[in-house]
């Protein structure tokens, strides 16, 4: 018999801390939902009190999530432990999760806090989200570096307040798989009560052992494993999701584990995240990167092709990579599109469906074969979530090497009224047409990060730019896809403005 392990997804929370990383409520739950399909046990969705877009995001998922638990972080606080109740209370399965930190160096410098003083806060806290939700987690932050004899008096304190989950974070990824492996012996050996609750492990990447850390504490007893998807979170990220759930599928000879995780989610996941962030993955990354089923060398492609096994240990399927010979082009109906849709694992709703088969239809008008990745990248043309205070109508541009750039840009705005205005630059068409868009919107943006992609090869590839522009302080994303770099380029930088008025019009409504 397999044992049983617990994913914890805390993408849209220690994830979503991660510099770059940052999402809106509508993303958020768009990022949840696909969480949902995935199967996790446990979406950790937000830390309640840190800001009312959190708080409402928090409390927006915890509505509409059906078959997975749905946890708020919250410090060991009554003002927290409060808020995060407010948020989590509608969810079908809540949980409040609740920390303080049980290391010298954290107890010392941070909170200024004795020993006696964390370990009567945190049983009491406990005690007292208890009152609240009976699914409450409690997590000794910096667990690793805090004195084990210590750490294990706080464990039996809040497991007989009512903890059902006790967490052992490496919050700065020091530890070492034999060390961590230790440690959750030594809890098991130590706290009297351990089996009253399920042992969790939180592990950070910041020496690249994330998730070499979290299988070790598995195969010493943890029944929980916090992580989150393409391994984004603060620093150098959270131990991968992806990695950690196909490490246990195609390793269960080794493990002896299984989880719920539906693995032909996992592309979709990760596709789906870095679309909404504008943060991609890097191509050799394992299980999600664009190279992880690519056989390059002869010698490799020789082997995959006598047989798949002498280069592959898991199937580009098993995560949900489809590999698709049916060529979809202009004379390909809407059945034809959205049953490859449905076999590239996306549920759509009809209006986004009706959006990107009219997107499709263009393409196909412009390009004779439509791929898999080009729908991909069609689908997730995020803007189209996002209410548009502007929409994309045309653009001529004047360039050349010898002249000055000039690019006239037209907009329709919510009410439908046009707008146009003509910018000239000498740094190019992209620059001329975004100072153009500038002007439409009264506004001008720092452009923090600009990245342009080609889907396919081919000159009628499909381009794909994502941005990133910074205003008063916040940054926000927008991502465009068109066979004109120049189009996707502007597609962006209005998905992004977009981004950012939806954003601020959030805030107004929460006064
Ligand atoms: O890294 C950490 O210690 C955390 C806790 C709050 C669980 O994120
Ligand atoms: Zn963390």
């Amino acid at each position: 018999m397999t044992r049983q392990i617990k994913i914890f997804d805390t993408t849209l929370r220690d994830g979503e801390q991660s510099p770059g990383c940052s999402m809106n409520i509508h993303e958020k739950l768009e990022m949840a939902k696909q969480l949902e399909l995935l199967k996790v046990d446990v979406i950790e969705a937000g830390f309640a009190i840190a800001s009312p877009g959190d708080f409402a995001s928090v409390k927006e998922i915890a509505n509409i999530i059906q078959d997975t638990t749905v946890a708020s972080l919250a410090r060991a606080l009554t003002k927290d432990i409060d808020r995060a109740w407010e948020a989590v209370k509608g969810a079908a399965s809540p949980r409040i999760h609740t920390f303080i930190a049980t290391s010298d160096l954290h107890m010392k410098y941070k909170l200024r806090m004795s020993e006696e003083e964390v370990l009567k806060q945190a049983v009491e806290m406990v005690k007292y989200a208890n009152k609240y939700c009976s699914d409450v987690e409690f997590s000794a932050e910096d667990a690793t570096r805090s004195n084990p004899q210590f750490l294990y008096q706080v464990l039996e304190g809040v497991i007989d307040a009512g903890a059902k989950v006790v967490n052992i974070p490496d919050t700065v990824g020091y530890t070492t798989p034999e060390e961590f492996t230790n440690l959750i012996k030594g809890i098991k050996e130590n706290v009297p009560n351990i089996d009253k609750a399920v042992i969790s492990v939180h592990c950070h990447d910041d020496l690249g052992l994330g998730v070499a850390n979290s299988l070790a504490a598995a195969k010493a007893g943890a029944g929980q494993i916090e992580c989150a998807l393409n391994g984004i979170g603060e620093r150098a990220g959270n131990a991968a999701l992806e990695e950690i759930v196909m490490n246990l599928n195609t390793r269960r000879d080794y493990y002896n584990m299984s989880c719920n995780v539906d693995t032909t989610q996992i592309y979709n996941s990760s596709k789906l995240l870095s679309s909404i962030t504008g943060v991609a993955v890097q191509p050799n990354k394992a299980i999600v990167g664009a190279n992880a089923f690519a056989h390059e060398s002869g010698i490799h492609q020789h082997g995959v092709l006598a047989n798949k096994e002498t280069y592959e240990i898991m199937t580009p399927a098993s995560i949900g990579l489809a590999e698709n010979t049916m060529v979809l082009g202009k004379h390909s109906g809407k059945h034809a599109f959205i049953d490859r849709l449905k076999s590239l694992g996306y549920t759509l709703d009809d209006k986004t469906i009706e959006e990107a088969f009219e997107n499709f239809k263009e393409l196909a008008d412009k390009k004779k074969v439509v791929t898999d990745k080009d729908i991909e990248a069609l689908v997730y043309r995020r803007n189209i979530y996002i209410p548009k205070m502007y929409t994309f109508n045309r653009f001529v541009i004047n360039a050349g090497n010898s002249i000055t750039t000039t690019s006239a840009v037209r907009l329709m705005k919510a009410d439908g009224e046009m707008i146009e205005a003509i910018t000239s630059s000498v740094d190019g068409p992209i620059d001329a047409s975004y100072k153009a868009i500038d002007q439409l919107v009264g506004m001008d943006f720092e452009l923090e990060d600009f990245l342009i992609n080609a889907v396919t090869g081919g000159t009628d590839a499909l381009g794909e730019v994502n941005v990133k522009i910074k205003k008063d302080g916040a940054i926000y994303n927008g991502h465009g896809v068109s066979t004109d770099i120049v189009e996707a380029s502007i597609l962006a930088y209005i998905g992004a403005i977009n981004n950012m008025m939806y954003d601020v019009s959030l805030v107004d409504k929460e006064g």
